[in-house]
């Protein structure tokens, strides 16, 4: 098993504060970039539906500069397909969107949606796009994920990350060890993010089949403090410290 775990910087909270005052700035192509020379091993931007964050212009600026990849984070709408063609990032990942949410609250239902998804990930295995699937850490979602062909999944750590107690917690960290095992199992690659901190990470890095770790919203908050290079190095050491024991 490798010992390697990748970091994946989410940097739609740069935008999101950008956005509150309707400026030009902080640039989340700037974090982006800075995060790369810290030692963030991608970079994810998501295009929501109702450009809340991350603006068009942002991924299309980020992606011809990216040094490591950009992995687009998406609903899997036919606008959407359209721009990730465009963009030709390494990755995509495809998830849940409602407009009333905060954030994307659930993994995606790949079970209930299969005939569709599947022609939707043909498309992107065809233009040598890689698609993960956002998905709850469930045997059935993770079945209907090879059933569909899609390469990657991402795990939901939302609910491990909000639990209270240490025994609610518990109980959801070995939901995602099975998962990432059982689909490790099939051949998927498997990625995990949501509510990751540097307070709650090293439990899901140490899950050996885990690839890479997506994580935005504590990150940015800590660079406030920390500053980005920082943020990035002291997550991603944590990370690795994990794995490495
Ligand atoms: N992965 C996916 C698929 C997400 O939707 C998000 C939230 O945008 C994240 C990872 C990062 O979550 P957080 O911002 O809570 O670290």
């Amino acid at each position: 098993m490798s010992k390697s775990i990748y970091l994946g910087v989410n940097v739609d909270h740069v935008a999101t504060v950008r956005q509150a005052r309707g400026v030009n700035y902080p640039c989340p192509v700037h974090a982006a970039l800075q995060a790369e020379i810290a030692g963030a091993d991608g970079i994810t931007m998501h295009l929501r539906e109702d450009r809340r964050h991350i603006q068009d212009r942002d991924v299309e600026r980020y992606a011809p500069l990216a040094q490591t990849k950009l992995n687009f984070e998406m609903a899997a709408t036919d606008e959407m397909q359209k721009i990730a063609l465009s963009l030709m990032p390494a990755d995509v990942c495809l998830v849940p969107e409602k407009r009333e949410e905060l954030t994307t609250e659930g993994g995606l239902n790949v079970a209930a949606q299969q005939t569709r998804l599947k022609d939707y990930v043909a498309v992107f295995n065809d233009a040598g796009v890689q698609t993960s699937m956002f998905i709850d850490p469930d045997a059935e979602q993770i079945d209907a994920c090879v059933a569909i062909g899609a390469p990657v999944i991402e795990l939901h750590t939302g609910a491990y990350a909000e639990s209270k107690e240490r025994r609610a917690q518990d109980a959801e960290l070995k939901k995602i060890n099975d998962a990432a095992h059982y689909a490790n199992s099939l051949g998927l690659v498997v990625n995990a993010g949501h509510g990751l901190t540097r307070y709650n990470v090293a439990a899901i890095a140490a899950i050996a089949p885990m690839n890479e770790l997506n994580i935005g919203h504590s990150l940015i908050a800590d660079a406030l403090f920390m500053g980005i290079e920082a943020a990035v190095k002291d997550i991603k050491q944590r990370m690795i410290e994990a794995r490495s024991q």
